[in-house]
């Protein structure tokens, strides 16, 4: 049966709905998660990916993704990228048409328009208004966005695939809200963001990217899955070690979610909680997960 999952209860219910959407005409692992991330940068409404996300202290919203396949470990990735939807499919592209595995910035967006996207604003009148905040005062608009429940910060968008042996992996993000511009996290960082080997499982991650990044977070949740363990050991085991040896990560949110060999899933949280779309089959139910245990 196949398995796709989605990180947090807003942007994941979003992303997964789009995914399954994909797999009912007949998509490949590959289609779905473009699809479901596509169908995520595209709302309004969520604030930590594409359309109406949160932007760097210049007021530019600069996307991150990523896409990696676990048969082949092909991968493409793109950071910095302004006013181009969906971000994942430039990702897809570069992993498809080119001999490399990230374009940046500026030739990022030209690559993604020389293949047929179309510039366009991502502003909403939110966000018109969250910037205006920000300018009057950065401290209490910073202090806003951490404060909010409902809306986690760092809810980059994370979809793991798994059918018949074949793996897939790949993540959207608009990064850390009021980044310094050039900011790069983990998501579109093969083996901090995302990693998948069909020999082992597959893995992503979604919280504070330097943290996730400097773990390594997604290609260690996937060593760990070769090694024996399964999807929730390997989240756990990775959560664990971050905590222990990054104390960043205790005070800010970090998560590594896996799906393994044996169809299984998990998720391995540094510090808070954390919900996870999970459709197997037709079939959605969202899961909660509580920080790991040291
Ligand atoms: N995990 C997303 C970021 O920190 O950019």
């Amino acid at each position: 049966m196949r398995t796709v999952v989605s990180t947090w209860l807003r942007p994941g219910k979003v992303a997964l709905q789009g995914a399954l959407v994909s797999g009912q005409q007949g998509g490949s692992l590959l289609d779905v998660l473009v699809a479901g991330l596509a169908a995520a940068e595209d709302d309004p409404d969520l604030i930590a990916i594409g359309r109406g996300s949160l932007p760097n202290t210049d007021g530019e919203l600069e996307l991150d993704a990523s896409i990696m396949r676990g048969d082949t470990l092909a991968a493409g990735a793109v950071c910095g990228v302004r006013g181009l939807l969906p971000c994942i499919q430039v990702a897809r592209w570069v992993m498809e048409k080119t001999p490399h595995v990230m374009l940046c910035g500026d030739q990022a967006r030209r690559f993604g328009i020389e293949n047929g996207l179309k510039p366009q604003s991502l502003w909403t009148d939110e966000l018109v208004r969250r910037w205006a905040n920000f300018q009057e005062n950065p401290e209490r608009e910073r202090a806003y966005v951490h404060s909010r429940e409902d809306e986690p910060p760092h809810d980059t968008v994370t979809m793991l695939a798994h059918d018949a042996g074949e793996f897939v992996a790949a993540s959207s993000t608009s990064g850390m809200p009021y980044k310094r511009p050039g900011r790069v996290g983990d998501s579109p960082i093969i083996g901090a963001g995302i990693y998948a080997d069909n020999e082992a499982g597959c893995a992503g991650a979604t919280g504070l990217g330097e943290e996730l990044w400097k773990a390594c977070a997604s290609f260690s949740a996937v060593e760990h899955m070769r090694s024996g363990a399964s999807a929730q050991e390997a989240c756990e085991a990775v959560a664990r070690q971050m905590r222990r040896r990054q104390p960043a990560s205790r005070e800010t949110i970090c998560v590594v979610l896996a799906l393994d060999k044996n169809g299984g899933f998990g998720a391995g949280v540094t510090t808070g909680t954390f919900d996870l779309w999970v459709a197997q089959g037709d079939a959605m139910t969202c899961h909660h997960f509580e920080q790991v245990q040291d």
